[in-house]
């Protein structure tokens, strides 16, 4: 399967992909993820990419299709996809089917996460996320047992920096500029569902365990 989730900042495709991987054995596929590491740990790519990810502003289009092909060439990407946060923009998706077509690994299904505005400020202003194993938390709707500490690992939790709430509209802003549009591009493909992630978490999962295992 090459599952494709596509949503907005706060959408839950970070927590849903997690679970999905847990379910169906996938490999995940974290653009925003695979940056953060090459920020933290100072390489190039982080340097050049962490001006962008703080103000709220996209990656170049080059940048993310290299990473994303290493890692679809690898081993690990055998077994099967999701995508989370990839692709974001008419470049990458058109990139992204042509390697999947060279690969003859075509996209099983994109599926879009809706929530509306509101609850996405909220989502995203009061996460927090270890600073350890990359945990995501919420002050108020999942609360680790001690404040500020991990409950899987024990390390300080942290707010993310593009979490501040004038970037938060800034990556809503983008995302429906850049990233809306596919919604289009795959439904033209007749390969897009919507499920309502409006609902909780694990409410949220069983419709997308539903639709991924065929039952609507
Ligand atoms: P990325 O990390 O991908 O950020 P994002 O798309 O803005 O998405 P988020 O991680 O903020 O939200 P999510 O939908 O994963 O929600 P989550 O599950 O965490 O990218 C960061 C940056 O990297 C980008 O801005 C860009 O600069 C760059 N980048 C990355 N990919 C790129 C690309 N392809 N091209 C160019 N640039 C790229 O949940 C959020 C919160 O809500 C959590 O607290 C969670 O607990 C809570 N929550 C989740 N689901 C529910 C629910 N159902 N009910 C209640 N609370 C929920």
């Amino acid at each position: 399967m090459q599952l494709v989730l596509l949503g907005p900042p706060g959408a839950g495709k970070g927590t849903q992909a997690k679970m999905i991987v847990e379910h169906f054995g996938l490999l995940h596929l974290s653009t925003g993820d695979m940056l953060r590491k090459n920020v933290a740990a100072g390489t190039p790519l982080g340097a050049q990419a962490r001006t962008y990810m703080d103000s709220g502003q996209y990656v170049p289009d080059q940048l993310i299709n290299a990473i994303v092909e290493a890692t679809l060439l690898g081993p690990d990407a055998q077994r099967g996809v999701v995508f989370d946060g990839y692709p974001r923009t008419g470049n990458q998706a058109q990139t992204l089917d042509k390697l999947l077509t060279r690969l003859q690994r075509p996209i099983t299904l994109v599926v879009a996460l809706e929530v509306n505005l509101e609850d996405l400020v909220k989502r995203l202003s009061g996460r927090r996320v270890c600073t350890g194993c990359g945990a995501p938390y919420h002050v108020k709707t999942m609360p680790p047992l001690q404040a500020g500490v991990c409950d899987a690992c024990g390390s300080p939790l942290e707010q993310r920096p593009d979490d501040q709430e004038d970037t938060i509209r800034t990556r809503l802003d983008v995302y429906h500029r850049q990233t809306e549009p596919l919604l289009d591009y795959y439904g033209k493909q007749r390969k897009l569902r919507r499920v309502d992630a409006g609902q909780g978490i694990e409410r949220t999962f069983e419709n997308l365990q539903r639709l991924l295992e065929g039952g609507q």
